[in-house]
């Protein structure tokens, strides 16, 4: 390996990966690596990785392939999150200039591999896979978001949803200690973040190893952490959905008003098939119990069309949902089988023509649905956290509390800093993202 220690990071998938790579990022600093913004320029080559859906596997080892040449320069590579833990060892069979595979759960051993690596060493793993019930915890966490602060409560997912690979590529669940979550919180307020989101594949499958606090007052007692002005959270389970979170939302102003709730389907013999452990009326309950709040509960989720025996009439059972519930925000997905999945057995017999046909239908509608629930908030003054400027427009980039982008000007000289809260009256809606102009 060249002399210097260098390394490059690309991060592909969710949020937890997208905070996974900070942790590791603040690991391989600390282990006197410098991060840098090419492949070229790099001594180590990390893809960390996401294989949730379509052909996530081969789309690594195309990427992969474009670079092996650097492999005779001296560089080394490391393939790094769910499609690591999926593949395993076989990626250096298909990949052999690949020197490191590591799964999230083994991160803690980094250091170690690091110095293996550093050896001289190949083929090296972090398996760990759902033997551990360890959490991966570091003081050098090198945040990359300049207005979010990600924390991590709980890892793994215990759920098997017959069509999904994380219960695979992500351990089992295994939560951190409450007194660990506010710790991290108070130093993250330190640094001068004033949001917090965090994060779990079912962040409400939240259980305290100390057996001190629920998720409800988890979520509670971060949000009167001193400096803390926005706390979010994802993404909740329904089948773990209480009534306190919604309490929780009520009584502490800093929790914010949006709720992100995949639903998946709206037919019960659906999501029985899917193994998701609710039915649609379930579902609908806890959905009336947001809508209760004395707060305008913004509702976001996750639709996935033409799983394996979705008939016409299964799709209808979920376009009825979309309109009942009235969301603001929906992530639709065509079923993509997917490797060791239980669904991988289940004829899937929904040609991808219809799959795309059923996914644009639902998409339209939202879209109609959106355009609505947007325009109710013309003329309203809400308070928007700035996430980004865009100079050549003159326009600034954010977020209201109900987590709807918001693009709006501002008579200020000097463009507000990311992180920065202003007022914006609200001037002209669309169906994704509300225009305005800062009061
Ligand atoms: N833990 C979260 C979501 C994790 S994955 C939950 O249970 O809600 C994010 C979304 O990807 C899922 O909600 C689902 O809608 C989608 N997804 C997961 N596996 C998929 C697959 N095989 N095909 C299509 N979409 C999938
Ligand atoms: Fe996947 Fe289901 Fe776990 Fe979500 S709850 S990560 S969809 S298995
Ligand atoms: Fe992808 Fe793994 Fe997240 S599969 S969505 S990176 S948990």
């Amino acid at each position: 390996m060249a002399t210097e220690k260098t390394f490059y990071l690309e991060t592909f998938g969710c949020q937890m990966n997208a905070h996974d790579s900070e942790k590791v990022i603040g690991t391989l600093q600390q282990q006197g690596y410098r991060q840098v913004e090419a492949e070229a320029d790099a001594s180590l080559i990390l893809y960390n990785t996401c294989s949730i859906r379509d052909k996530a596997e081969q789309k690594v080892f195309n990427r992969l392939n474009d670079y092996k040449k650097l492999y005779k320069q001296g560089k080394r590579f490391g393939v790094l999150g769910c499609v690591a833990q999926q593949e395993g060892e076989k990626i250096f069979e298909r990949a052999p200039y690949v020197s490191l595979v590591s799964g999230s759960a083994s991160y803690r051993k980094l250091p170690e591999m690091l110095s293996r690596l550093e050896a001289g060493e190949s083929r090296i793993t972090g398996l760990d896979d759902r033997q551990t019930d360890q959490t991966f915890e570091t003081e050098f966490t090198s945040r990359q978001n300049p207005y979010r602060g990600y924390i991590t409560i709980i890892e793994g997912c215990d759920k098997f949803c017959s069509y999904c690979v994380v219960p695979y590529t992500r351990g089992k669940e295994r939560s951190r200690s409450s007194s660990s979550v506010l710790g991290e919180a108070r130093r993250i307020a330190d640094l001068g973040y004033t949001e917090i989101q965090l994060l779990g594949q079912n962040v409400n499958s939240y259980r305290d190893p100390e057996g001190k606090l629920s998720f409800a007052e988890l979520l509670a007692a971060v949000g009167q952490v001193a400096g803390i002005r926005r706390v979010r959270f994802t993404t909740s389970h329904p089948r773990h959905f209480t009534r306190d979170i919604v309490e929780a939302i009520d009584a502490y102003p800093t929790l914010c008003d949006h709720v992100h709730l995949p639903v998946q389907s709206g037919s019960a013999r659906i999501l029985k098939a899917m193994a998701r452990e609710y039915t649609p009326d379930w579902y609908l309950e806890r959905i009336g119990w947001i809508k209760a709040s004395r707060r305008q509960i913004s509702l976001s989720t996750d639709i996935i069309v033409g799983f394996p025996g979705e008939t016409a009439d299964d799709f209808i059972q979920t376009m009825d949902l979309l309109a009942e519930v009235e969301y603001d925000c929906v992530f639709g997905f065509k079923y993509s089988a997917r490797p060791n999945t239980p669904a991988l057995v289940m004829i899937d017999s929904i040609p991808e023509a219809e799959k795309a046909h059923r996914l644009q239908v639902l998409l339209d509608r939202q879209r109609e649905i959106q355009r609505v629930n947007y325009a109710k908030h013309l003329r309203e003054v809400l308070e928007v956290m700035v996430e980004g400027v865009n100079p050549a427009r003159g326009q600034v980039t954010g977020r209201s509390s109900q987590n709807k982008p918001v693009n709006f000007t501002t008579s200020q000289v000097i463009a507000p800093a990311p992180g920065t809260y202003l007022q914006v009256r609200i001037t002209a809606t669309h169906p994704n993202s509300l225009v305005g102009e800062a009061v």
